[in-house]
């Protein structure tokens, strides 16, 4: 089994004291040297700023934020003034940001701040975790980066780097991966030294760790990193699971002019296959006869079926019957309006194909030739 699918709890990962003191030091001397540093909510650091920076970080990256977080402390200065402020205000400054729900928590926690903590943010976990729009992780990094206090995160990047650095198999939206990765968190993070460490996981997933090609060669954890001795770290953290994509099913009705020519119609502009050339397409539980006489125009008996096959989209899966069918009172080659067109499969038009039309039409081209009587001119 693939080593990213095997259940969470088959490998659980822990780091020994001598191996996170380890892990800490290489992490605390990158830091040193490359970790960022002047980021404006670091120059001046302050309680205020760093919520404000973390929330607007939750899902943006800094290189978006930076230009709203400096306008944002321009209109909102303060925990009151934010607090004082109407939410269309508020909302008009985090324009561009998306995930409106978080300019709205930011707005309601800044009142509860004013109401029950006398304008200050508070500094332990619980209490900065009852606060609208603040989980476990944010609420860590508010503690660690603007209280220097013991807390540690898991947000999106340091799962990454955590996941990768141990091997972590499975999805981390599942709550047995979750609780691996936070306990692997918890063990690694240092008492001493703390914002700087959480800064410097935050900045070595966004920066080293990437989420499709990693740049294992500028990390500090290559030499202990099992994803990356294991081959490919990008297999780390396992994607979430699909879903099972929807089915239809469609009957495309193959229809021969008196000439061996194919009736086609153009599909609508949107959509899938927009604009390409298609067969007709009766819907699945209406007589295929009936049908064609309403849509089309042409009294047919079905003839045969051919093998049913599936063309897939991202989004659901076609199942498609092709139907070939024989028109009761053939015509010769006459076209009916704009969309659709007699296509001759002998002497073929330019026309952009949507890709499984094409192989059924090759299919009958095979098929009409097969059927030349031998000797005659095709
Ligand atoms: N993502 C969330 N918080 C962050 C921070 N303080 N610095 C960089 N990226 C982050």
């Amino acid at each position: 089994m693939a080593a990213a699918e095997k259940p969470a709890d088959s490998t659980t990962a822990s780091a020994t004291l001598e191996g996170a003191e380890d892990f800490s030091r290489r992490v605390l001397t990158w830091f040193d040297r490359d970790g960022r540093k002047d980021l404006p909510w670091q120059q001046p650091r302050d309680p205020y700023r760093v919520w404000v920076s973390e929330i607007m970080l939750q899902q943006t990256r800094v290189n978006t934020v930076i230009g709203y977080f400096r306008r944002f402390m321009e209109a909102f200065p303060d925990v009151a003034a934010l607090a004082a402020a109407e939410l269309d205000q508020v909302l008009h400054h985090w324009s561009g940001l998306g995930y409106y729900a978080r300019a709205r928590n930011l707005h309601r926690a800044a009142t509860a701040i004013m109401v029950r903590h006398q304008g200050v943010v508070p500094d332990d976990i619980e209490t900065l975790q009852a606060l609208p729009g603040i989980g476990r992780s944010t609420a860590g990094a508010i503690r660690s980066l603007a209280f220097g206090g013991y807390a540690p995160i898991l947000d999106g990047n340091v799962k990454r780097v955590l996941a990768r650095h141990f091997a972590v198999p499975g999805w981390p939206g599942r709550s047995g991966v979750q609780k691996q990765l936070w306990r692997l968190s918890e063990e690694l993070t240092p008492r001493r030294r703390t914002a700087d460490y959480n800064q410097a996981m935050m900045d070595l997933g966004a920066t080293r760790c990437l989420r499709g090609r990693p740049l294992c060669d500028a990390c500090p954890l290559n030499l202990s990193c099992r994803a990356l001795a294991e081959g490919d770290p990008a297999r780390y953290p396992a994607p979430k699971p699909k879903k099972p994509l929807p089915v239809r099913t469609t009957h495309m009705v193959i229809l021969s002019d008196s000439s061996g020519a194919v009736l086609l119609e153009q599909r609508p502009p949107s959509g899938v296959w927009g604009g390409l050339w298609s067969l007709p397409e009766s819907p699945s539980g209406q007589p295929l006869e009936r049908w064609c006489s309403d849509a089309l125009g042409y009294e047919v008996e079905e003839r045969a079926r051919l093998t049913p096959r599936r063309h897939s989209f991202s989004h659901f899966h076609l199942d498609i019957i092709p139907v070939v069918v024989r028109m009761k009172n053939p015509v010769k080659g006459l076209m009916d309006g704009g969309a659709r067109v007699w296509y001759n499969l002998s002497q073929p038009d330019d026309l952009g194909l949507a890709a499984p039309v094409s192989r059924i039409l090759s299919e009958i081209r095979q098929l009409d030739n097969e059927q030349q009587p031998e000797g005659e001119a095709p």
